[in-house]
């Protein structure tokens, strides 16, 4: 299927599991496309790194996945979205594949957010990168101008996740610093985006931090969302995507550990394949 060249699959990109909770999203919502998924292992967590690093690595991936076909690429990731999105569209695009397109999480996110708050006042969970680089503000501020944020970087929280620390009594102790800390900043607060792909896994150990009646966003069913309304605004792309309803996975670090991991994100058993980068 690979090699053919009619294979023209959505690419997904994440710097490691994250992703696959989007993924899981967008192929509930359109099981009729082909998906690529490609996860950094190999180098994430991406949430400390410098623009430069996020930006160098992100690239490198999203080439790959031109290479193998897809016309279409998702950065399922925040800090990838926050820290190279941008770049790649307006400077590497152009020169590199002018008719491809790269789309990010954190636009969907912002656009809908004032949708979930009364109080005026949301709250942004993410990585140190997320959080550093205003993104979020920025969107938000766009969409909804009204609107007070606060944000709070939670740097342990991937590495937990990723390691699969995150149901262990030690990772509590960060959940609880973290929401804290935010709610902190502004106790009216009343709608949080999770603005990391990895803190859906965790999602109900946040809530038991947080009052009853603060909403939490997760982002995997607004993104597949919002790739659907993209699909139907660009008909043009929407014919190039291929619709052999299949999903490929793949894993710039060992597959076996990959896949043990993945399915706890995906929520199905995943077999990848090794990228050598
Ligand atoms: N899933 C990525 C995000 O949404 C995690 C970043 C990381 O690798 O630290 O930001």
């Amino acid at each position: 299927m690979d090699n053919i060249k009619s294979y023209k699959p959505i690419g997904v990109f994440d710097s490691g599991f994250g992703g696959l909770t989007v993924l899981k999203e967008i192929v509930k919502q359109m099981p009729q496309y082909d998906y690529l998924y490609l996860g950094d292992n190999a180098r994430a967590p991406y949430g400390s790194r410098s623009f430069e690093t996020v930006y160098e690595y992100t690239l490198e991936c999203v080439t790959h996945l031109f290479d193998m076909g897809c016309e279409l690429v998702i950065l399922a990731c925040n800090t990838a979205s926050a820290k190279a999105l941008r770049t790649i569209q307006q400077k590497d695009l152009p020169r590199i594949a002018p008719n491809k397109r790269v789309l990010g999480v954190i636009r969907p996110t912002t656009e809908i957010i004032g949708n979930y708050t009364k109080t005026g006042s949301v709250g942004v969970l993410g990585t140190s990168g997320t959080v550093s680089s205003g993104s979020y503000l920025v969107e938000i501020e766009k969409f909804f101008p009204n609107l007070k944020v606060y944000q709070e970087a939670c740097p342990m929280w991937v590495p937990l996740i990723e390691n699969n620390e995150y149901q262990n009594e030690g990772a509590d102790f960060f959940i609880k610093k973290h929401v804290t800390q935010l709610m902190q900043q502004q106790p009216n607060i009343d709608a949080i985006i999770l603005g990391c792909t990895h803190y859906p896994l965790i999602i109900d150990k946040i809530k038991q931090y947080l009052p009853q009646n603060v909403q939490l966003l997760s982002q995997g069913p607004i993104v597949a969302s919002g790739l659907c309304e993209y699909l139907k605004r660009h008909p043009e792309m929407e014919a190039k995507c291929s619709k052999s309803q299949t999903v490929s996975f793949y894993t710039t670090d060992l597959p076996e550990t990959f896949d043990k991991a993945a399915s706890l994100f995906y929520g199905e058993a995943v077999k990848s394949k090794h990228l050598a980068l």
